[in-house]
């Protein structure tokens, strides 16, 4: 049996005591990987078997766990775990560094637990105790895992699957730290493809169409980027859609997810959605195509992802930005933020999102480079930049060249869309404002 798991994840063992979890954990993982609650007890009390310490033996073991998670080490959390309750505290602990919990259920037959237990020199205990631990086993339904919150759940019940089982570990769909580069990263295009085709020549890239899709090549073999909200209030959602899915299963180019292609996505799967903010003029569009095309699209938005982590871990591309602790993690918070971005659920006076703002007390180390926030200009700001120039609403399109960082972009042909309130330049942070009050007030006194 192969056990696939994401290499970033809490892998927690389930099993009566003897059921084989430490000879598992030691087989197929590293032992810095393995928090042992017998090791913990042990190192408090110089005897893996003091129960006496037990809880402070856990809530170390809590704390350990957090810091490895926090800095993006995988972890196997070796003890029985077969109290809900016990393993509850493992799912919150998981959920709070965007890390998937995996259940892993070792099951072993009652009657090999109780022979090993009793052949332990290490154990001071007997069958009572591993009869007990069965009897609570049984009552951990693996559906029931599911429901804890675990997000993949493995059932090993035989000592000849336990043997067998092979552990193999995937990069999350996220992390691209092998691309390299050097890329184009394209903001909010919004159906503007005149626009985009006149950035994509801008940019040097050579546009073609074999066989009835398109293909786009540079010469120095640079990738393309699309950061999301490709789609509503331009006037050619449709055809930027084809382009984008074109060039990113043909051409290499990547793409990932925004708000307004969640939207579509809900649109094209049947549900109940409002078509606002220029979601109606691209249902309009995508009635003029083919039903094999819209069924083309919604399963190209239903696998788009909702960022990548590139070039080595230097790049991190999200529709809304992402916040460092974020990077290259997984879990519907992150999801959403990078969608959404940091909002808090408040609307302003025209009933638009107020959003919180995770650029300006960015410190990581990645360049996060993002778009969803039409700005009048893409400006940096601690290493972060907002790529969206509001195109539709009459702005500009804008790629940015990485690792250059420099701008490249072309003017809107027209007004495609009224905005909600005119374009703004991004206001500087409040340190960079303090800072510079602090200077004008220091400059003043000296005179
Ligand atoms: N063992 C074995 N063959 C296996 C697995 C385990 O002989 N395939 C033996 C181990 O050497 C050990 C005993 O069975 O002496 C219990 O295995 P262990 O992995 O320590 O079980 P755990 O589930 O970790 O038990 P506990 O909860 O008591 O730590
Ligand atoms: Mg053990």
């Amino acid at each position: 049996m192969k056990l696939l798991i994401p290499d970033f994840c809490v892998v927690v063992l389930i099993g009566a005591t003897g059921a084989g979890k430490s000879t598992f954990a030691a087989r197929h993982f590293l032992p810095t990987e393995v928090l042992s609650s017998d090791n913990f007890r042990a190192m408090l009390a110089s005897d893996a078997n003091e129960q006496s310490v037990t809880a402070e033996a856990f809530e170390l073991l809590h704390q350990v766990l957090g810091g490895r998670l926090a800095a993006r080490r995988l972890c196997v959390v070796d003890a029985t775990n077969l109290k809900s309750q016990d393993r509850a505290h493992f799912v919150q602990i998981a959920r709070r560094y965007h890390a998937l919990p995996v259940a892993l259920v070792l099951d072993t037959p009652e009657a090999v637990c109780i022979a090993r237990t009793e052949a332990r020199p290490d154990r001071s205990f007997g069958a009572s105790v591993v009869r007990s631990h069965r009897r609570e086993l049984l009552r951990t339904d693996p559906k029931r895992l599911k429901t804890e919150g675990f997000r993949r759940v493995f059932v090993l019940d035989s000592v000849g699957d336990l043997d067998a089982a092979v552990v193999e570990r995937e990069p999350l769909w996220n992390d691209r730290r092998q691309a390299r580069g050097p890329f184009d990263i394209v903001g909010d295009v919004h159906g503007c493809f005149a626009e985009l085709r006149a950035l994509l020549d801008k940019l040097g890239y050579v546009v073609s169409e074999p066989d009835g899709h398109y293909e786009v090549v540079h010469p120095a073999g640079r990738r393309l980027i699309f950061l999301g909200d490709l789609v509503d209030r331009g006037p050619q959602s449709d055809e930027v859609l084809r382009f984008v899915m074109d060039v990113v299963e043909h051409s290499g180019a990547l793409n990932i997810i925004g708000n307004h292609e969640v939207k579509l996505g809900k649109v094209l799967d049947g549900r109940k959605v409002v078509l606002k903010h220029g979601l109606d003029r691209t249902v309009e569009q995508l009635e003029r195509t083919s039903e094999a095309f819209r069924d083309r699209v919604r399963d190209y938005l239903r696998d788009l992802i909702s960022h990548y982590v590139l070039d080595g871990g230097d790049l991190v591309v999200a529709h809304a930005g992402l916040k460092a602790s974020m990077h290259g993690r997984d879990s519907a918070a992150v999801r959403s933020f990078c969608i959404y971005g940091e909002t808090n659920g408040e609307v302003d006076e025209l009933g638009l999102p107020i959003r919180g703002d995770w650029a300006n007390r960015y410190q990581g180390r990645a360049t996060v480079v993002y778009g969803h926030t039409p700005m009048l200009e893409a400006e940096w700001f601690n290493n972060t930049i907002c790529v969206d120039t509001g195109c539709v609403f009459g702005g500009k399109l804008t790629a940015l060249r990485y690792p250059e960082r420099t701008l490249v972009q072309v003017d809107a042909q027209k007004v495609w869309f009224e905005p909600p309130r005119p374009l703004e330049r991004r206001p500087r942070p409040d340190s960079d404002r303090l800072a510079l009050d602090g200077l004008i007030g220091a400059s003043l006194e000296n005179h």
